[in-house]
C-alpha cells in the first residue's frame, strides 16, 4: 500500500530522511533505509570542515534550533562516508559558488546516487550561500549542475524568502527535476536569562520541528500549485496524519528530519505505520491518491 515510484524508482514508502540529521555515514543511512523509501545524505561542501562549536543543537518548545553550520568530510572524503551504501539514497551537496557545485556535482555524479540534491541555502553560515533567495543565481546553479551530471537533480529551497513561487519556477525554468520544500526557517535566537547571553555558539540558528509544519505545508501548496516537477515536502512532520497532510499540499515524497531527534530511526517505522492505518481508515490503496487533493 505504501510503495511508491519517483522518477520510475520504485521506493518502500515515500518518507525521506532529510538531509543532515543523521549524518552521511552508510552505516546509519542503510539502517534508516530498512524503513524510509529514500535517504538523504548530510550536505557535502568543498572542503572538510567542522562545523560551529556547541551548543548548536537545542530543543525549543515546538522543535529545534541548531546551528550545527554544515561540517562536511568534505566532497573529498566520500568515498569513505558512503562505501556501502546499499539503499535508494540522494546526495546532498552545497559549496560557496556555482564553480564548486558543479565541482561536487561531477564527483558525487561517480558514486551513482539516486539523486542529487542541491542546498541551495544555508541560514547557519557566516559565508550565507544563499542561492536560493535569489532568483537569477538559482537559475544560473541549476542549468550549470544540469550540464554537469546525468543524474537527476532536486533543488532544495528555503522557506526564507517573500515569493518562494518565483523560486520554484525560476529552478524549473532551469531544469531541476524535483524541488525539496522547505529548508530550516530563521534564523531564531534564544537568550539565557540567567546567562544573560544568546545560547546558540552563532548566535543564531535554524528552527526545525512541528513548529514550521505550517510554513512548510504553505510552502508546498504554493509550489504545487506553480509547477509540475514533483516535490518533496518537509518541515515538521512527526506523525502519519503528518504526512498525509504533506501529500495532500502536494507533496509526492515526505521529508522527515527532527523527528528522529528523539526518537531515531523508529520515527520511520512508527511514520510508515500510521500512514498506512490512515489510508486503510480512510479507504485510499496508492499514496499517489492523496497527492494535491487539498487543492
Ligand atoms: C541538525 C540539523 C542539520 C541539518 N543539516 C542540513 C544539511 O546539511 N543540509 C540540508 O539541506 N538541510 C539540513 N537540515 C534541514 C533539514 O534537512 C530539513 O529541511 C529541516 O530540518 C526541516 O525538516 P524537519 O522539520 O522534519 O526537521 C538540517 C536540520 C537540522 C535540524
Amino acid at each position: 500500500m505504501l510503495k511508491t515510484t519517483f522518477f520510475g524508482k520504485g521506493l518502500k514508502n515515500p518518507l525521506v530522511l532529510a538531509s543532515g540529521i543523521l549524518g552521511t555515514g552508510s552505516d546509519i543511512l542503510n539502517r534508516v533505509g530498512k524503513y524510509a523509501g529514500l535517504v538523504t545524505t548530510k550536505s557535502i561542501g568543498p572542503v572538510e570542515r567542522l562545523g560551529n562549536k556547541n551548543p548548536c543543537v537545542l530543543e525549543v518548545a515546538g522543535g529545534i534550533i541548531n546551528c550545527v553550520g554544515l561540517p562536511s568530510p568534505g566532497y573529498l572524503h566520500l568515498e569513505e562516508e558512503i562505501h556501502g551504501i546499499n539503499t535508494p539514497w540522494i546526495a546532498s551537496i552545497y559549496g560557496h559558488s556555482v564553480g564548486d557545485f558543479v565541482k561536487i556535482a561531477k564527483h558525487v555524479s561517480g558514486f551513482n546516487p539516486d539523486f542529487i540534491e542541491l542546498n541551495m541555502s544555508c541560514p547557519n553560515t557566516s559565508d550565507g550561500m544563499a542561492f536560493a533567495t535569489n532568483k537569477d543565481a538559482s537559475i544560473e546553479l541549476v542549468k550549470e549542475v544540469k550540464k554537469t551530471t546525468k543524474i537527476r537533480v532536486i533543488a532544495k529551497l528555503t522557506p526564507n524568502v517573500t515569493n518562494i513561487v518565483e523560486i520554484a519556477k525560476s529552478v524549473e525554468s532551469a531544469g531541476a527535476d524535483a524541488i525539496t520544500a522547505i529548508n530550516s526557517v530563521g534564523p531564531g535566537m534564544i537568550i539565557n536569562a540567567d546567562v544573560k547571553k544568546p545560547v546558540l555558539s552563532f548566535k543564531t540558528g535554524g528552527l526545525t520541528g512541528p513548529m514550521i509544519k505550517p510554513i512548510a505545508l504553505r510552502c508546498v501548496y504554493q509550489i504545487y500549485e506553480n509547477v509540475k516537477i514533483p516535490i518533496i515536502g518537509t518541515g515538521g512532520i512527526l506523525t502519519g496524519t503528518d504526512a498525509v497532510e504533506m501529500m495532500m499540499a502536494g507533496a509526492s515524497l515526505v521529508g522527515i528530519g527532527s523527528a528522529t531527534y528523539k526518537e531515531g530511526v523508529n520515527a520511520f517505522a512508527r511514520i510508515a505505520k500510521e500512514l498506512e492505518s490512515w489510508m486503510k481508515a480512510n479507504g485510499y490503496k496508492e499514496v499517489k491518491e492523496l497527492v494535491g487533493i487539498a487543492h
